[in-house]
Protein backbone atom coordinates (compact mmCIF):
# COMPACT_ATOMS: atom_id res chain seq x y z
CA UNK A 1 0.00 0.00 0.00
CA UNK A 2 2.93 1.97 0.70
CA UNK A 3 4.46 1.73 -2.05
CA UNK A 4 1.12 2.82 -4.47
CA UNK A 5 0.89 5.70 -2.55
CA UNK A 6 4.31 6.75 -2.92
CA UNK A 7 4.06 5.93 -6.75
CA UNK A 8 0.95 7.94 -7.05
CA UNK A 9 2.32 10.75 -5.94
CA UNK A 10 5.26 10.98 -7.76
CA UNK A 11 3.96 9.51 -10.96
CA UNK A 12 0.96 11.82 -12.18
CA UNK A 13 4.02 14.25 -14.26
CA UNK A 14 4.68 11.46 -16.29
CA UNK A 15 7.99 12.76 -16.31
CA UNK A 16 10.98 10.70 -17.23
CA UNK A 17 13.53 12.11 -14.65
CA UNK A 18 10.49 11.15 -12.12
CA UNK A 19 10.73 7.26 -13.37
CA UNK A 20 14.22 7.42 -11.61
CA UNK A 21 12.68 8.50 -8.67
CA UNK A 22 10.36 6.02 -8.23
CA UNK A 23 12.39 3.09 -9.30
CA UNK A 24 14.74 4.15 -6.45
CA UNK A 25 12.10 4.49 -4.00
CA UNK A 26 11.06 1.13 -5.41
CA UNK A 27 14.71 -1.04 -4.96
CA UNK A 28 14.08 0.16 -1.17
CA UNK A 29 10.64 -1.32 -0.86
CA UNK A 30 10.33 -4.16 -3.06
CA UNK A 31 14.07 -6.33 -2.21
CA UNK A 32 14.29 -8.74 -2.88
CA UNK A 33 11.33 -8.86 -6.03
CA UNK A 34 12.53 -6.44 -8.56
CA UNK A 35 10.73 -3.13 -8.60
CA UNK A 36 9.01 -4.21 -11.92
CA UNK A 37 6.95 -7.25 -10.35
CA UNK A 38 5.36 -3.98 -8.64
CA UNK A 39 5.40 -0.94 -11.07
CA UNK A 40 3.52 -3.36 -13.47
CA UNK A 41 0.81 -3.43 -11.75
CA UNK A 42 0.74 0.44 -11.16
CA UNK A 43 1.10 1.34 -14.58
CA UNK A 44 2.09 -1.70 -17.06
CA UNK A 45 4.48 0.49 -19.44
CA UNK A 46 6.39 0.94 -16.31
CA UNK A 47 9.36 -1.65 -16.69
CA UNK A 48 12.91 -1.73 -17.65
CA UNK A 49 13.45 -5.03 -18.67
CA UNK A 50 11.66 -4.70 -21.39
CA UNK A 51 10.53 -2.33 -24.37
CA UNK A 52 6.40 -1.64 -23.98
CA UNK A 53 3.76 0.03 -25.31
CA UNK A 54 -0.06 0.32 -25.37
CA UNK A 55 -1.80 0.11 -28.51
CA UNK A 56 -3.85 3.39 -28.34
CA UNK A 57 -6.08 2.93 -31.58
CA UNK A 58 -6.46 0.72 -34.47
CA UNK A 59 -7.37 2.64 -37.63
CA UNK A 60 -8.59 1.03 -40.52
CA UNK A 61 -7.12 1.58 -43.92
CA UNK A 62 -8.68 -0.80 -46.15
CA UNK A 63 -10.88 -4.09 -45.69
CA UNK A 64 -7.49 -5.77 -44.72
CA UNK A 65 -4.96 -3.15 -43.44
CA UNK A 66 -5.18 -1.41 -40.29
CA UNK A 67 -2.79 1.39 -38.54
CA UNK A 68 -1.94 0.64 -35.04
CA UNK A 69 -1.47 3.65 -32.78
CA UNK A 70 1.13 2.89 -30.18
CA UNK A 71 2.29 5.06 -27.13
CA UNK A 72 5.46 3.63 -26.08
CA UNK A 73 6.32 3.21 -22.28
CA UNK A 74 9.25 5.22 -20.41
CA UNK A 75 11.90 2.83 -22.00
CA UNK A 76 11.38 3.83 -25.62
CA UNK A 77 14.48 5.92 -25.68
CA UNK A 78 15.01 6.11 -29.98
CA UNK A 79 14.34 8.75 -32.64
CA UNK A 80 13.83 6.28 -35.55
CA UNK A 81 14.50 7.03 -39.05
CA UNK A 82 11.82 6.86 -41.57
CA UNK A 83 11.62 3.59 -43.38
CA UNK A 84 12.94 1.37 -40.20
CA UNK A 85 10.80 -1.32 -38.69
CA UNK A 86 10.15 -2.00 -35.16
CA UNK A 87 9.26 -5.85 -33.76
CA UNK A 88 6.20 -6.16 -32.05
CA UNK A 89 5.21 -9.33 -29.76
CA UNK A 90 1.29 -9.99 -28.82
CA UNK A 91 0.18 -12.27 -26.27
CA UNK A 92 -1.19 -14.94 -28.28
CA UNK A 93 -2.71 -18.31 -26.46
CA UNK A 94 -0.14 -17.79 -23.54
CA UNK A 95 2.87 -16.84 -25.97
CA UNK A 96 4.63 -14.10 -27.24
CA UNK A 97 4.43 -13.96 -31.21
CA UNK A 98 6.46 -11.73 -32.55
CA UNK A 99 6.92 -10.24 -35.65
CA UNK A 100 8.17 -6.61 -37.87
CA UNK A 101 6.27 -3.94 -39.38
CA UNK A 102 7.22 -0.86 -40.94
CA UNK A 103 7.43 2.06 -38.85
CA UNK A 104 4.56 4.31 -40.82
CA UNK A 105 4.99 7.20 -38.52
CA UNK A 106 7.66 9.94 -39.50
CA UNK A 107 10.66 10.14 -36.98
CA UNK A 108 9.76 12.77 -34.21
CA UNK A 109 10.96 13.52 -30.16
CA UNK A 110 11.40 11.06 -27.97
CA UNK A 111 8.31 9.12 -26.08
CA UNK A 112 5.57 10.40 -29.28
CA UNK A 113 3.31 7.50 -30.64
CA UNK A 114 4.38 6.02 -33.12
CA UNK A 115 2.40 4.20 -35.99
CA UNK A 116 2.65 0.78 -37.66
CA UNK A 117 0.44 0.06 -40.73
CA UNK A 118 -0.54 -3.79 -41.18
CA UNK A 119 -2.38 -6.02 -43.93
CA UNK A 120 -3.67 -9.03 -43.09
CA UNK A 121 -2.27 -11.97 -44.96
CA UNK A 122 -3.92 -15.12 -45.53
CA UNK A 123 -2.03 -17.16 -43.57
CA UNK A 124 -0.84 -15.10 -41.56
CA UNK A 125 -3.08 -15.26 -38.33
CA UNK A 126 -0.70 -12.76 -36.17
CA UNK A 127 -1.53 -9.99 -38.71
CA UNK A 128 -5.32 -11.09 -38.71
CA UNK A 129 -5.14 -10.83 -35.08
CA UNK A 130 -3.02 -7.61 -34.96
CA UNK A 131 -5.95 -6.03 -37.40
CA UNK A 132 -8.88 -7.22 -36.10
CA UNK A 133 -8.76 -9.16 -32.59
CA UNK A 134 -6.66 -6.06 -30.75
CA UNK A 135 -8.19 -4.22 -28.11
CA UNK A 136 -7.01 -0.30 -27.36
CA UNK A 137 -5.34 -0.36 -24.41
CA UNK A 138 -3.36 -3.95 -25.24
CA UNK A 139 0.13 -3.65 -23.71
CA UNK A 140 2.23 -5.01 -26.57
CA UNK A 141 6.36 -5.87 -26.58
CA UNK A 142 8.41 -3.79 -28.73
CA UNK A 143 12.30 -4.27 -30.38
CA UNK A 144 14.27 -1.06 -31.08
CA UNK A 145 13.47 0.37 -34.82
CA UNK A 146 16.38 -1.42 -36.87
CA UNK A 147 16.87 -1.46 -40.66
CA UNK A 148 19.15 0.38 -43.75
CA UNK A 149 16.04 1.10 -45.86
CA UNK A 150 16.53 4.63 -44.80
CA UNK A 151 17.19 7.94 -47.44
CA UNK A 152 20.63 9.12 -46.83
CA UNK A 153 20.40 12.84 -45.17
CA UNK A 154 20.28 15.44 -47.50
CA UNK A 155 17.91 13.24 -49.98
CA UNK A 156 18.80 12.92 -53.43
CA UNK A 157 17.44 15.61 -55.52
CA UNK A 158 15.42 12.85 -57.76
CA UNK A 159 13.79 9.58 -56.48
CA UNK A 160 11.91 6.70 -57.61
CA UNK A 161 9.94 4.60 -55.24
CA UNK A 162 8.39 1.29 -56.76
CA UNK A 163 6.38 -0.49 -53.86
CA UNK A 164 3.50 -3.26 -54.33
CA UNK A 165 1.30 -3.83 -52.15
CA UNK A 166 2.06 -3.29 -48.11
CA UNK A 167 5.78 -2.36 -49.80
CA UNK A 168 4.09 0.97 -49.18
CA UNK A 169 4.61 1.03 -45.61
CA UNK A 170 8.30 2.27 -45.62
CA UNK A 171 8.18 4.93 -48.26
CA UNK A 172 4.97 6.26 -46.32
CA UNK A 173 7.48 7.23 -43.73
CA UNK A 174 10.02 8.45 -46.11
CA UNK A 175 7.11 10.34 -47.86
CA UNK A 176 5.99 12.30 -45.02
CA UNK A 177 9.62 12.66 -43.76
CA UNK A 178 10.68 14.37 -46.74
CA UNK A 179 7.40 16.56 -46.78
CA UNK A 180 7.92 17.73 -43.45
CA UNK A 181 10.93 18.43 -43.95
CA UNK A 182 10.72 20.40 -46.68
CA UNK A 183 8.07 22.21 -45.09
CA UNK A 184 10.61 22.92 -42.18
CA UNK A 185 13.02 24.23 -45.08
CA UNK A 186 15.01 21.69 -44.11
CA UNK A 187 16.03 20.66 -47.92
CA UNK A 188 13.82 21.72 -51.10
CA UNK A 189 11.38 18.66 -52.07
CA UNK A 190 13.12 16.30 -54.25
CA UNK A 191 11.37 15.24 -57.80
CA UNK A 192 9.89 12.10 -56.64
CA UNK A 193 8.08 9.61 -58.85
CA UNK A 194 5.97 7.11 -56.87
CA UNK A 195 4.78 4.05 -59.17
CA UNK A 196 2.45 2.04 -56.95
CA UNK A 197 0.90 -1.53 -57.76
CA UNK A 198 -1.95 -3.00 -56.05
CA UNK A 199 -5.26 -5.12 -57.32
CA UNK A 200 -8.02 -3.01 -56.86
CA UNK A 201 -8.17 0.94 -55.83
CA UNK A 202 -10.22 -0.69 -52.88
CA UNK A 203 -7.28 -2.06 -51.25
CA UNK A 204 -4.10 0.67 -52.26
CA UNK A 205 -3.18 1.26 -48.68
CA UNK A 206 -2.86 5.22 -48.44
CA UNK A 207 -4.17 5.52 -51.67
CA UNK A 208 -6.40 8.87 -50.74
CA UNK A 209 -3.86 10.71 -49.04
CA UNK A 210 -0.65 9.88 -51.60
CA UNK A 211 -3.01 11.30 -54.08
CA UNK A 212 -3.30 14.39 -51.99
CA UNK A 213 0.18 14.50 -51.22
CA UNK A 214 0.53 14.77 -54.92
CA UNK A 215 -2.07 17.58 -55.61
CA UNK A 216 -0.41 19.84 -53.39
CA UNK A 217 2.84 19.58 -54.33
CA UNK A 218 4.41 19.55 -58.14
CA UNK A 219 7.53 17.94 -57.42
CA UNK A 220 5.51 14.21 -56.75
CA UNK A 221 4.23 12.56 -58.98
CA UNK A 222 2.11 9.66 -58.12
CA UNK A 223 1.91 6.19 -60.63
CA UNK A 224 -0.60 3.81 -59.13
CA UNK A 225 -1.19 0.60 -61.29
CA UNK A 226 -4.39 -1.45 -60.49
CA UNK A 227 -3.15 -4.65 -61.46
CA UNK A 228 -6.36 -6.88 -61.70
CA UNK A 229 -7.43 -4.77 -64.83
CA UNK A 230 -4.27 -3.11 -65.90
CA UNK A 231 -1.79 -6.20 -65.53
CA UNK A 232 1.20 -6.59 -63.45
CA UNK A 233 3.74 -3.52 -63.82
CA UNK A 234 6.72 -4.91 -65.69
CA UNK A 235 9.55 -3.32 -65.62
CA UNK A 236 9.73 -2.93 -69.36
CA UNK A 237 7.49 -0.34 -68.78
CA UNK A 238 9.14 1.49 -66.63
CA UNK A 239 10.87 3.82 -69.70
CA UNK A 240 7.20 4.91 -70.42
CA UNK A 241 6.36 5.80 -67.25
CA UNK A 242 9.42 7.23 -65.49
CA UNK A 243 11.61 7.77 -68.40
CA UNK A 244 14.79 9.32 -66.58
CA UNK A 245 14.64 6.31 -63.55
CA UNK A 246 18.63 5.59 -64.73
CA UNK A 247 19.07 9.20 -62.93
CA UNK A 248 16.98 8.56 -59.71
CA UNK A 249 18.28 6.92 -57.36
CA UNK A 250 15.28 4.16 -56.87
CA UNK A 251 14.02 2.54 -53.04
CA UNK A 252 12.08 -0.62 -53.60
CA UNK A 253 9.55 -2.87 -51.70
CA UNK A 254 7.56 -5.38 -52.49
CA UNK A 255 6.53 -9.05 -53.35
CA UNK A 256 10.00 -10.83 -53.27
CA UNK A 257 8.78 -11.80 -57.25
CA UNK A 258 9.00 -7.83 -58.12
CA UNK A 259 12.13 -7.10 -55.97
CA UNK A 260 14.04 -9.81 -58.04
CA UNK A 261 13.11 -8.31 -61.26
CA UNK A 262 14.61 -4.84 -60.23
CA UNK A 263 17.32 -6.23 -58.83
CA UNK A 264 18.16 -7.77 -62.42
CA UNK A 265 16.70 -4.80 -64.33
CA UNK A 266 19.26 -2.57 -62.37
CA UNK A 267 22.00 -4.80 -63.07
CA UNK A 268 21.85 -4.69 -66.71
CA UNK A 269 21.99 -1.41 -66.71
CA UNK A 270 24.52 -1.08 -64.43
CA UNK A 271 23.02 0.69 -61.86
CA UNK A 272 23.14 -1.77 -58.83
CA UNK A 273 24.31 0.82 -57.28
CA UNK A 274 21.61 3.00 -57.58
CA UNK A 275 18.53 0.46 -56.10
CA UNK A 276 18.12 0.07 -52.34
CA UNK A 277 15.87 -2.98 -51.38
CA UNK A 278 13.83 -3.82 -48.59
CA UNK A 279 12.63 -7.55 -48.36
CA UNK A 280 9.91 -9.10 -45.79
CA UNK A 281 11.41 -11.70 -44.88
CA UNK A 282 15.22 -12.77 -43.76
CA UNK A 283 16.28 -15.41 -46.54
CA UNK A 284 19.12 -17.35 -45.61
CA UNK A 285 21.47 -18.84 -47.85
CA UNK A 286 22.49 -22.46 -48.06
CA UNK A 287 25.81 -21.80 -48.26
CA UNK A 288 26.47 -19.75 -45.25
CA UNK A 289 28.83 -20.77 -42.55
CA UNK A 290 29.95 -24.12 -42.53
CA UNK A 291 27.70 -26.11 -40.16
CA UNK A 292 29.35 -28.98 -37.76
CA UNK A 293 27.99 -30.44 -35.12
CA UNK A 294 26.29 -28.08 -32.46
CA UNK A 295 26.43 -29.17 -29.05
CA UNK A 296 23.86 -28.11 -26.04
CA UNK A 297 26.00 -27.99 -22.72
CA UNK A 298 22.98 -28.80 -20.23
CA UNK A 299 21.06 -31.76 -21.82
CA UNK A 300 24.66 -33.25 -23.83
CA UNK A 301 22.60 -33.43 -26.96
CA UNK A 302 24.20 -32.39 -30.27
CA UNK A 303 22.95 -32.02 -33.76
CA UNK A 304 25.37 -32.06 -36.79
CA UNK A 305 23.72 -29.32 -39.65
CA UNK A 306 24.47 -28.14 -42.88
CA UNK A 307 26.11 -24.60 -43.57
CA UNK A 308 23.09 -22.46 -43.94
CA UNK A 309 21.36 -24.13 -40.59
CA UNK A 310 20.56 -21.58 -37.51
CA UNK A 311 21.70 -22.43 -34.29
CA UNK A 312 17.79 -22.33 -33.63
CA UNK A 313 17.11 -24.60 -35.85
CA UNK A 314 20.11 -26.96 -34.74
CA UNK A 315 18.22 -26.98 -31.24
CA UNK A 316 14.82 -27.78 -32.43
CA UNK A 317 15.90 -30.66 -34.57
CA UNK A 318 18.19 -32.06 -31.68
CA UNK A 319 14.63 -31.43 -29.62
CA UNK A 320 15.90 -28.96 -27.15
CA UNK A 321 12.60 -26.78 -26.26
CA UNK A 322 14.85 -23.37 -27.59
CA UNK A 323 13.70 -20.45 -26.44
CA UNK A 324 12.47 -18.18 -29.91
CA UNK A 325 9.67 -15.47 -30.75
CA UNK A 326 10.42 -13.59 -34.19
CA UNK A 327 12.88 -16.07 -35.42
CA UNK A 328 14.16 -12.77 -37.15
CA UNK A 329 16.70 -11.12 -35.35
CA UNK A 330 14.34 -8.44 -33.83
CA UNK A 331 13.08 -9.54 -30.75
CA UNK A 332 16.01 -11.17 -29.01
CA UNK A 333 14.18 -13.95 -27.23
CA UNK A 334 16.58 -16.30 -28.88
CA UNK A 335 19.83 -15.30 -26.72
CA UNK A 336 21.47 -17.53 -25.84
CA UNK A 337 25.30 -18.15 -24.84
CA UNK A 338 28.11 -19.15 -27.01
CA UNK A 339 30.32 -21.44 -24.71
CA UNK A 340 32.42 -22.55 -27.16
CA UNK A 341 33.05 -22.99 -30.86
CA UNK A 342 32.19 -19.77 -33.65
CA UNK A 343 29.04 -18.55 -35.27
CA UNK A 344 28.58 -16.24 -38.24
CA UNK A 345 25.48 -14.12 -37.90
CA UNK A 346 23.73 -13.96 -41.17
CA UNK A 347 22.50 -10.84 -41.18
CA UNK A 348 25.24 -8.85 -41.61
CA UNK A 349 28.51 -11.21 -41.55
CA UNK A 350 29.32 -10.88 -37.79
CA UNK A 351 32.04 -13.40 -36.21
CA UNK A 352 31.00 -14.46 -32.81
CA UNK A 353 33.93 -16.79 -31.59
CA UNK A 354 34.77 -15.48 -28.01
CA UNK A 355 34.20 -17.94 -25.07
CA UNK A 356 30.41 -17.10 -23.44
CA UNK A 357 29.56 -14.36 -25.77
CA UNK A 358 25.54 -13.88 -26.40
CA UNK A 359 24.57 -14.80 -29.62
CA UNK A 360 20.61 -14.49 -31.74
CA UNK A 361 20.12 -18.49 -32.12
CA UNK A 362 17.73 -17.57 -34.89
CA UNK A 363 20.26 -15.86 -37.27
CA UNK A 364 23.62 -17.16 -35.97
CA UNK A 365 24.71 -20.07 -38.20
CA UNK A 366 27.80 -22.46 -36.90
CA UNK A 367 31.21 -22.12 -38.17
CA UNK A 368 32.57 -25.62 -37.34
CA UNK A 369 31.84 -27.29 -33.89
CA UNK A 370 30.52 -25.42 -31.12
CA UNK A 371 28.61 -25.64 -28.02
CA UNK A 372 25.54 -23.52 -26.82
CA UNK A 373 24.58 -23.38 -23.09
CA UNK A 374 21.14 -24.86 -22.81
S1 LIG B 1 13.75 -15.18 -32.17
FE1 LIG B 1 13.60 -13.01 -32.15
S2 LIG B 1 15.70 -12.41 -32.25
FE2 LIG B 1 15.77 -14.55 -32.45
Amino acid sequence: MALRTAVRELAPTRRRRDWHAVRSLADGLTTPLHPDDYLRFVNPLWTSRELRGRVESVVRETEDAATLVIRPGWGWRFDHQAGQYVGIGVPVEGRYQWRSYSLTSTPRRRGRRITITIRAMPEGLLSEHLINGLEPGTVVRLAAPAGDFVLPDPPPERILFMVGGSGITPVMAMLKTLVRRAGEGRWPLPDIHLVYSSPTPDRMIFRERLQQVADEHESVTFIPVFTDTEGMFTLDRLDDAVPDWRERQTWACGPAPMLDAAVEHWREAGLEEALHLERFSLEIGDDVGDGGTVSFQNSGKTAEVEPGTTVLEAGESAGIGMPFGCRMGICHTCTLTLVNGSVTDVRNGDRYDQPNERIQTCVAVPNGDCTIAI
